[in-house]
Formats: C-alpha cells, sequence, structure tokens
C-alpha cells in the first residue's frame, strides 16, 4: 500500500496544522475584539528584540506553538497599529475582517493571478474588482487597471504607461504632492531638472496661473511637457486639486493627467467626497489604495488608466518560457500590466468586502470617518484658549496647533504621545509652520477617544519660543 501522503511540505502533522490554524483565528479575532485595549503604536529597540528572537540560524525543529506565541509576544506588538482606534498617525489602515479573510484564503491556497492558464479564476475576479473600483470612480468603461502593492508601486506604474503613451519630458507636481511620487519620477529615471514642484495656494492646491505659466516657460525653453499630476486627498490636509479646470488644461496642451487619489479617492462613494473629488473621474491614470480607505488589510494599491491597452504597452512581455501559460482572445494575462510576473491574488480580499458589505456599508464606514473629523474640529474649536484650528476637516484630516506651542513643541508633543502608546498622530509641516494632524479614517474610533487624545495633548509640556 501507498503511504498516505503527509499534508504539509515540511511535515507537520495534520492534528497539529488544525490547532495551530485555530489558534491563530482564536488571536486574532481576540486582538480585534480587545484592541482598544492595546497600544496603537509601540516601538523597540533593536537589541532587546534581538535578544528574543534572534541568535545562531536554528539547525533542529522546535515546537512551532511556542514560536508562535514569541511572534505575538514580542514582535507583533511593536508596530504602528493602523488598525486601532486611536491611532490618527500618518495614514490608518482599519481592516475589515472580511479583507482579513480573502487574504488568509488567497495565502491558504497560495493564490497566483499572473497569467491567464495559470490563474484565469484570479484574473476574472480581479477584472470584476477593477472595474467595480471603475465605476466606484466613475471613470468610463474601457478603462483598465492593476492592483499592486501600495500606491508608491500603483503610482510608479501609472508612470510607466504615461511615459510609454507620450514619450519623456518636463513633469509638473505640486509642494504637496507625497513624497513617494517624486521618488517614483527620479527612479523611473527623470532628473531633477525634468521635475516641476509648484508651490500651492492658501487652500494647499495647484495655483494655476502658476501652472500656466510654468508650462508656456518650458515650451519657450525648448522643452515638452508631458504629464501635470494631480492630487486628490493630499497626506497633509486632504486638499484637493482644481481637477475639473486641469482635465481641461491638459487636453488643451496634450498632457497626460495622472490623479494620486491613494488616500483620498475611495470617499468619492460618499454624497460629500463625490462633489469634492468632482473630476477626478477625468484622468488619464487614477491611483486608489483599498489598504488606507477600503478597508483592506496590506498590500493593496490600485490603478487605473483610462486608455485600453496602456499598461501592456508599458509593461508586456511574452517570452518563450511563458507562452504555455498565456491566454487568447478575450483573457488578460495581469503579469503584462506592472513590474510585478509572480503575483499574489490580492483581489480576493477585495471581492469578499465588496460582496458581503456592499456599497452601502463600506460607504457607511467612510462617511463615519469623516464625520468623526468634523467632530474633531468642532471640540478643537471649543477650546479656542487651548487649540487653534489650522485647516478645517477635509476628508477626515484636520491640522491644529496648540496655543503657544513653539516651533519644536508639537514634534514633542507627538513623540511624547507615541511614547505612551494609549494614541497616536503626526506632526507635519503646513505652510512653513509644524502642526499637529488627525486622520480620522476608523469608524470604530469613538468621541471619547478624541477627546480624551486632545485632553492629553493639552496637559503635556510646552516651551514656547
Ligand atoms: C496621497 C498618497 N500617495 C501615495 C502614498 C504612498 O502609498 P503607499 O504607502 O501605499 O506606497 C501615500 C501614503 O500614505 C499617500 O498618502
Amino acid at each position: 500500500m501507498t503511504p498516505a501522503r503527509a499534508a504539509d511540505t515540511l511535515g507537520m502533522p495534520e492534528a497539529e496544522m488544525r490547532a495551530l490554524g485555530h489558534q491563530m483565528v482564536e488571536m486574532v479575532i481576540a486582538h480585534l475584539v480587545g484592541r482598544a485595549e492595546e497600544k496603537a503604536i509601540e516601538v523597540t529597540d533593536r537589541a532587546s528584540l534581538e535578544a528574543v528572537i534572534g541568535g545562531p540560524v536554528p539547525q533542529e525543529p522546535s515546537d512551532a506553538a511556542s514560536a508562535l506565541a514569541t511572534l505575538r509576544a514580542h514582535v507583533i506588538p511593536k508596530q504602528q497599529h493602523g488598525d486601532h482606534p486611536r491611532y490618527f498617525a500618518r495614514v490608518p489602515s482599519p481592516a475589515a475582517f472580511t479583507g482579513i479573510l480573502g487574504d488568509w484564503l488567497a495565502t491558504g491556497f497560495n493564490s497566483i493571478a499572473a497569467s491567464w492558464v495559470g490563474g484565469s479564476g484570479t484574473a476574472v475576479t480581479e477584472l470584476v474588482v477593477i472595474d467595480w473600483l471603475r465605476q466606484c470612480m466613475r471613470m468610463p468603461e474601457g478603462t483598465q487597471g492593476i492592483i499592486v502593492s501600495g500606491g508608491s508601486l500603483a503610482n510608479f506604474t501609472a508612470f510607466a504607461a504615461a511615459f510609454a503613451a507620450k514619450g519623456r519630458g518636463v513633469v509638473y507636481t505640486n509642494d504637496q504632492t507625497h513624497a513617494s511620487l517624486k521618488r517614483n519620477l527620479t527612479a523611473a529615471g527623470l532628473s531633477m531638472s525634468d521635475i516641476r514642484v509648484l508651490k500651492t495656494n492658501a487652500r494647499q492646491e495647484y495655483d494655476l496661473d502658476a501652472l500656466a505659466q510654468a508650462i508656456r516657460a518650458d515650451k519657450a525653453a525648448g522643452l515638452k511637457p508631458v504629464m501635470v499630476i494631480c492630487n486628490a486627498g493630499t497626506t497633509n490636509t486632504g486638499a484637493v486639486d482644481p481637477l475639473h479646470a486641469i482635465a481641461a488644461f491638459a487636453r488643451s496642451e496634450n498632457l497626460w493627467m495622472h490623479v494620486d487619489g491613494a488616500y483620498g479617492g475611495p470617499a468619492a462613494l460618499t454624497a460629500q467626497g463625490a462633489q469634492d473629488l468632482a473630476g477626478m473621474e477625468l484622468a488619464d491614470s487614477l491611483v486608489i489604495d483599498p489598504h488606507k480607505w477600503l478597508f483592506q488589510p496590506y498590500d493593496c494599491g490600485v490603478v487605473l488608466v483610462r486608455h485600453p491597452g496602456a499598461l501592456e504597452r508599458a509593461f508586456a512581455m511574452s517570452p518563450e518560457y511563458l507562452k504555455d501559460v498565456m491566454g487568447g482572445e478575450d483573457s488578460v494575462d495581469l503579469f503584462n500590466r506592472s513590474l510585478e510576473l509572480t503575483r499574489k491574488a490580492r483581489a480576493l480580499k477585495l471581492w469578499l468586502t465588496f460582496k458581503t458589505h456592499g456599497i452601502t456599508q463600506i460607504a457607511a464606514g467612510i462617511q463615519a470617518g469623516m464625520d468623526i473629523a468634523v467632530r474633531a474640529q468642532a471640540m478643537v474649536e471649543t477650546q479656542p484658549d487651548v487649540w487653534e484650528l489650522v485647516t478645517p476637516a477635509k476628508l477626515a484630516i484636520l491640522t491644529f496647533a496648540r496655543r503657544g506651542a513653539g516651533p519644536q513643541d508639537h514634534e514633542r508633543l507627538v513623540a511624547q504621545l507615541t511614547e505612551e502608546g494609549w494614541a497616536t498622530l503626526s506632526s507635519t509641516n503646513i505652510m512653513g509652520r509644524t502642526v499637529l494632524r488627525l486622520c480620522t479614517l476608523n469608524p470604530l474610533t469613538t468621541d471619547e477617544d478624541i477627546r480624551a487624545t486632545l485632553g492629553r495633548l493639552a496637559v503635556m509640556p510646552v516651551f514656547g519660543s
């Protein structure tokens, strides 16, 4: 008789696999249920953690349950917890359980979405999800896209499509454009002399006259303007560039219009957000990050490109060793739409979330985050002797300053709050001034969470100028 094949490649017995799997589910759900009691952020020093998890390369087998417990106890806590209701720093990531489940499913089955023959089920799922997102963002039929690891890679992918379509030349950004986009442009081979960084106006948006003037000056100098990059929700203040006006201008100047909605884009699912983001749908390429405001766990970024075939024109390859797995007419080999060949099936988690919750519940979750920021603004404004509002709630971000704070005080307040870990927020620079910034994407945040966070910041010492 042929001996039964082991269930695990490296020989873990089935009973142990089941026990560990159940333990993992319990561990994650216990975290989700009790997360408000945990810290929002915790930092470690290298030596003390290495003392627990480092040492020589393990040579002999050891107990998986205790190794897992070590990771849970010593590694997992030491991070920023983007799903914590008092995590207000940078951009939170309040992943929904359906997103987590879909990710586990893809991991458990080692699901790949690269070639058609090698993953037609996962490819169709991705094409379906991309088209749902296209409709949510109101882009025209025919728009295509791809899911990558996040906003950085999604923006890079869009730029490659833009350069393939328009050639290389001068690219326009502004001082609120996320730093990763400038990094993308130089990594794509542009020199800093090809990148204009225009000063924004008092609303942190493009100054249209300055943009037109910069383009005129470049043309007069014999240069070739190729792309204007717009923000649909800046990381600093949630500002949105005048997208309609820029779209008209880009068409008349034959420029590729790229919109970075990595953070703010999903707000278009709400009535208020759709108003704030009007014109986003006119983009030649648009980026949104489901691991920010579409309740997905890391990693998940999406690029949508208006022009059919534009991604393939930038990325297609057909080496002899992939011919067997490539599809024919009416199929899509997703590896031809970005730099990734082997790619995890990231669409499964998005599909499960869309299918389970529908736009109704997803949009309600996004609206909740926007409402929390409005209530946080009201709390700031009702204590004018303690706080000064710097920029109002926009796409769930507000910035404010502590009265009497000196140049370094806001960074100190953030450092102290982060050190305590009960809550955390960011400091940033708005028009030359360091301020405090709250980003309230998590629908689980309560008014008391905000009130208590402001309360802690209000009693910390400041040193003034
Ligand atoms: C507006 C914006 N664009 C791009 C990025 C980069 O995205 P990622 O961190 O997913 O690579 C971010 C990240 O916060 C962002 O806020």
